[in-house]
């Protein structure tokens, strides 16, 4: 009996322009387009396996080993609903083609990374998803058109399904037909984009992107002022910025639209706090290391929690996580996958001013995650399979 499975990995992204908001929830299309670089998954992953089985009794999904449940209608079923019908019309072309569209699918995903790292997973597990079935059916989808569907899993997961820098074009159709991703440039254009994750510890449990952003668009006067002027032009502005290799535009345009988006979280009624008092000496302390040395050398992001994401080109990345090491001691030597000799009691670099923030407790920063720019959804093999032969999880 052949076995249809496929397994497929598929990766992070981190806006430098916010999606924050939407125009139809239930087709989940957004009031801006927003703009994400594509993090490797060699550090960080969704993986998932789907397996089509006549046998199944009916569609199962396994998140990190604990079964979901499928509600009809939800945003899961939308995505594997939309996915068995581009199967079908592949079926109905060629009638050699077996009838997979008909069989339930068993679905198994896990993450690389600890839910506890505070890191989005809806992004890279749902692009992890709809790649997946989109290889076990064999559809002839570009990724812009797999996009739409992981669209409505999840906005930001559209723009998982490519690598390096990715647009989410906000599109006009009411059927959401042109809210896609595109690639702006791929991770080959500018391979020296490093990222450093802080995971900042967050005991509170916050305010979810989806219902906050909802708030944010029936009560924040300052969102529509950001959707109708202030984003389109930055678009524009951060294409040009990395079609150019610009770090410095690049990175102006990144903290000033981060900036934004939790001050629009902040005029919202109540308001929305993601940022904590950790969050903001980060802030102080890259703003203080890109003025003393008279450029802008790193940029930071911040999504709804307290986490930063730093991007800066590799050649700052040591001196980057020597200074953070200054005001956010850590009780293990900095992990890297890059081989950097960092000096783990820390250093601030020449002029710096070192008043711009106090020295936080150990643990503060509960850890650095230092990757960078990496590619889109890729197919692994058999021996990655995070299903058995029984089709359940291994
Ligand atoms: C702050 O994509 O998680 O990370 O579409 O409701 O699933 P839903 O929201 P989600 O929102 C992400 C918001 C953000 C900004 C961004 O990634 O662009």
């Amino acid at each position: 009996m052949a076995v249809y499975q496929t397994t497929v990995s598929a990766p992070v992204n981190i806006a430098c322009i916010k999606y924050w908001g939407k125009r139809d929830t239930k087709l989940i299309l957004p009031t801006n387009s927003s703009l994400s670089v594509t993090l490797d998954q060699d550090h960080l992953r969704s993986t998932t396996t789907s397996r089509a089985d006549p046998s199944f009794d009916k569609d199962r999904l396994w998140l990190n080993g604990k079964e979901e449940s499928i509600e009809a209608g939800g945003r899961l079923s939308t995505c594997i609903v939309e996915l068995k019908r581009l199967r079908a019309a592949v079926e109905a072309q060629n009638s050699a083609a077996p009838k997979l569209s008909t069989f339930p699918v068993y679905i198994a995903s896990r993450n690389n990374f600890p839910t506890a790292a505070g890191l989005a997973s809806s992004a890279s597990g749902f692009a992890a998803l709809v790649a997946s079935l989109a290889a076990l059916y064999e559809l002839p989808a570009t990724p812009s058109q797999l996009s739409v569907i992981a669209r409505q899993g999840s906005g930001s997961a559209c723009r998982s399904l490519f690598g390096g820098f990715v647009a989410w074009e906000m599109g006009s159709a009411p059927d959401g037909s042109d809210s896609l991703a595109i690639e702006v440039a791929p991770r080959e254009h500018w391979p020296d984009i490093h990222a450093l994750i802080c995971v900042v510890s967050d005991d509170k449990k916050g305010t979810s992107s989806t219902s906050g952003m909802q708030r944010t668009v029936e009560t924040s006067a300052l969102l529509q002022h950001r959707i109708a002027q202030v984003v389109p032009a930055r678009m524009d502005a951060i294409k040009d910025a990395i079609l150019r290799r610009d770090f410095p535009a690049f990175a102006r345009i990144t903290m000033q639209d981060s900036n934004q988006f939790h001050a629009v979280a902040l005029d919202t009624d109540p308001p929305i706090f993601y940022l904590n008092d950790v969050s903001r000496a980060i802030i102080a302390v890259i703003t203080e290391y890109n003025r003393a040395a008279g450029a802008i050398k790193a940029a930071y992001t911040y999504d709804a929690g307290p986490n930063a994401v730093i991007y800066t080109p590799k050649e700052n990345v040591k001196e980057i996580v020597e200074l953070l090491l200054r005001y956010f001691p850590q009780s293990q030597p900095f992990p890297d996958p890059f081989g950097l000799d960092v000096n783990n009691e820390g250093k601030l670099p020449a002029g710096f001013n070192e008043k711009v923030a106090k020295a936080f407790p150990v643990a503060s920063v509960k850890g650095f995650i230092h990757t960078r720019v990496g590619d889109g959804p890729r197919k692994l093999d058999a021996s990655e399979a995070l299903l058995g032969s029984d089709g359940l999880p291994t």
